[in-house]
């Protein structure tokens, strides 16, 4: 199939390309390069011996697009272009409403033009807010604590009209939960700008050197020790994930949900424990506040994905912290 991957560059699109292209797909990028770089795409096609077609371009550039789908014969589009990062679109939410709404709209509309309609979605746990209870099935209830999360839980209200208002649409929406990790090669991996939000960059910085240590938010959850629960999933079990929604498209009537986790949830401290374990690097940390807007815990039902797609995680936490800790290693400063 010849696969339009919106956001190629970044983290989750450049794993999910190697898969891609491992498996004999032919790819074409569109990424803007804000969050990204371009040599993720080189290592991909330096680790599979395959090219990708790559363009500079912008959702918000509805004519580069429509030049793009003119040039290429598209089949399906993998859609992760979007921003991801929750305190800033509270800073922001123009920015982050535009782009990633009306970047998604723009999208859909030049697919329609060239009468492209398999669409593979980037949404995420956060569509279930602050959620009460887990595991969390693709039926629990949907809501959004701030603008990051609103936007995808638009763009799956926005698939959900669009594959009706025409049943020629077919579309997965893949509810992320925690990806981390990185390809097993250490070539590939999350590369973040300035200090990291997220906690694995950050336990793999102060195992390098880069920050003191860490702070445990919260340590009061009602959770076997005290501090938060997270469905953390390897990258490279996720970017299978899409492989599997792909391959099921056809077989989709509308748009439909899946949870992508290990249906596992890991504390913070487990992940703490398990990252020394595997690396032999001592993590200190101190136990501080709970961060603002923070669930106690979080993590998949995911036995739809496994019944309706055949997919399943199969790397354990242990995986995960090993092949950050590689990436970390391998590129102490990311791709600079
Ligand atoms: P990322 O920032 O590494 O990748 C996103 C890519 O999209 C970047 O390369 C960026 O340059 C590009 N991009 C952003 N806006 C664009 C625009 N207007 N036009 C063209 N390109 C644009 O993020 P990621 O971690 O790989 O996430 C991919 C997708 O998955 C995002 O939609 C994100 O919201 C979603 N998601 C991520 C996580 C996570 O924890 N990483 C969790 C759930 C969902
Ligand atoms: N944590 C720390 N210290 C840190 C960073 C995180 O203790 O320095 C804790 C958090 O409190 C949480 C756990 O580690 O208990 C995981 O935090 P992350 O920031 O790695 O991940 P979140 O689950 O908070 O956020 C992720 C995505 C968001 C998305 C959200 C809901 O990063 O984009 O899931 O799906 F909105």
């Amino acid at each position: 199939m010849n696969i339009l991957v919106t956001g190629g560059a970044g983290f989750i699109g450049s794993h999910t390309i190697l898969e891609l292209l491992n498996e004999g797909h032919n790819v074409v990028v569109l990424d803007n390069l804000y969050n990204s770089k371009l040599t993720a795409l080189e290592r991909v096609e330096e680790l599979t011996g395959r090219s990708v077609t790559f363009r500079e371009l912008d959702l918000l550039d509805v004519h580069g697009m429509d030049k793009l789908f003119s040039e290429h014969s598209i089949d399906s589009v993998i859609h992760f272009a979007g921003l991801k990062a929750v305190g800033e679109s509270v800073e922001k939410p123009l920015f982050y409403y535009e782009n990633n709404v009306t970047g998604t709209i723009n999208l859909c509309n030049v697919m329609n033009d060239h009468n492209v309609k398999r669409m593979v979605f980037s949404s995420s746990a956060t569509v279930y807010g602050n959620p009460a209870e887990s595991p969390l099935t693709e039926d629990s209830e949907l809501s959004a604590t701030n603008p990051y999360g609103q936007t995808k839980l638009t763009i799956e209200h926005i698939f959900r009209d669009l594959c009706r208002s025409d049943s020629d649409w077919k579309v997965s929406l893949l509810r992320y939960f925690n990806p981390v990790g990185a390809h097993e090669s250490g070539r590939i991996g999350e590369d973040p700008t300035g200090i990291p939000n997220n906690l694995m960059p950050y336990v793999t910085q102060v195992a390098v050197g880069k920050r003191a240590r860490l702070s445990v938010f919260g340590s009061d959850y009602p959770t076997h020790d005290g501090t938060g629960v997270r469905d953390y999933i390897h990258v490279t079990d996720l970017a299978k994930g899409h492989l599997k929604a792909l391959e099921h498209l056809e077989q989709e009537s509308g748009a439909e949900a899946y949870n992508l986790g290990t249906g596992n949830g890991s504390s913070v401290l487990d992940v703490i424990k398990t990252f020394e374990k595997v690396t032999g690097k001592k993590i200190p940390y101190e136990l501080t506040d709970r961060r603002p807007g923070d669930a106690a815990i979080c993590f998949a039902d995911a036995s739809k994905a496994k019944k309706r797609l055949g997919w399943e995680t199969e790397k354990t936490l242990e995986d995960m912290c090993r092949d950050a800790w590689k990436w970390q290693t391998k590129n102490p400063d990311g791709y600079n």
